[in-house]
């Protein structure tokens, strides 16, 4: 699918597993689901610019390599805040912006209620990251949220999406790209992905 990336890897595939296991406790799902942002970290970012420097080692001259972009994180609240610290461990040089939002559970529509962001987001690369990417309601909003604080270049990183959510953001940001870990096959009659793994926010937190 266009502008979609599943990062399938025996290491991911093993802890969604973990995830989607009714019996993980909460704190098991919030390592699990950390690591896992962690080895995602490695395909989100394999063709960013890179900018040569000269340094010296212990015995002579040599390139280093430094990150081109300003990275800016943006977890959508709460369920997103389990996957940042995974990203800051390998970009440690990343600011963290902070959005926001809760599906009305009526409506299943996105409602805001936080936000704060660096003010370098114009000029930076935004990772919007969330664990659940379900009727796409959610990351339609929080995109367009980061789009009218004048991000231009943003990526979409899920850990579980499904089809319709997939199809909302294609549609509504097609130059977003989206990062996710596994494509579930739909969304049951509450909007919960299946099979999925349940409340994310909920199994992170021990709200549920
Ligand atoms: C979850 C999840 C997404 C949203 C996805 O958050 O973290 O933000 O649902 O659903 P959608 O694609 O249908 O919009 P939730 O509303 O449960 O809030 P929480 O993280 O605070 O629990
Ligand atoms: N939010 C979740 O946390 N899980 C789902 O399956 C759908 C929305």
């Amino acid at each position: 699918m266009k502008n979609l990336t599943v990062i399938d890897h025996p290491l991911i595939r093993r802890d969604v597993s973990i995830l989607r296991d009714k019996k993980t406790p909460n704190h098991l799902f919030r390592t699990v689901l950390s690591r896992i942002a962690g080895m995602m970290a490695f395909e989100v970012t394999n063709d960013f610019a890179m900018v040569e420097y000269s340094l010296q080692t212990p015995m002579e001259k040599t390139k280093g390599y430094r990150l081109k972009e300003q990275i800016v994180i943006v977890p959508v609240l709460r369920a997103g805040l389990g996957m940042v610290e995974g990203f800051l461990n390998v970009l440690p040089e990343a600011r963290v912006g902070h959005v926001g939002l809760y599906r009305d559970e009526e409506t299943l529509e996105p409602v805001d209620y936080y936000s704060k962001f660096p003010k370098t987001l114009s000029n930076s690369l935004v990772l919007l990251i969330d664990p659940m990417l379900a009727t796409g309601g959610s990351a339609k909003a929080a995109l367009t949220f980061l789009k009218q604080r004048q991000a231009r270049n943003i990526r979409l990183v899920c850990l579980v999406a499904s089809p319709p959510g997939i199809k909302i953001v294609q549609k509504h940001h097609p130059d977003v790209p989206i990062y996710c870990a596994v494509v579930d096959r739909g969304l049951n009659s509450n909007g919960y992905i299946v099979p999925g793994l349940g409340d994310a926010g909920d199994r992170t937190f021990g709200t549920e």
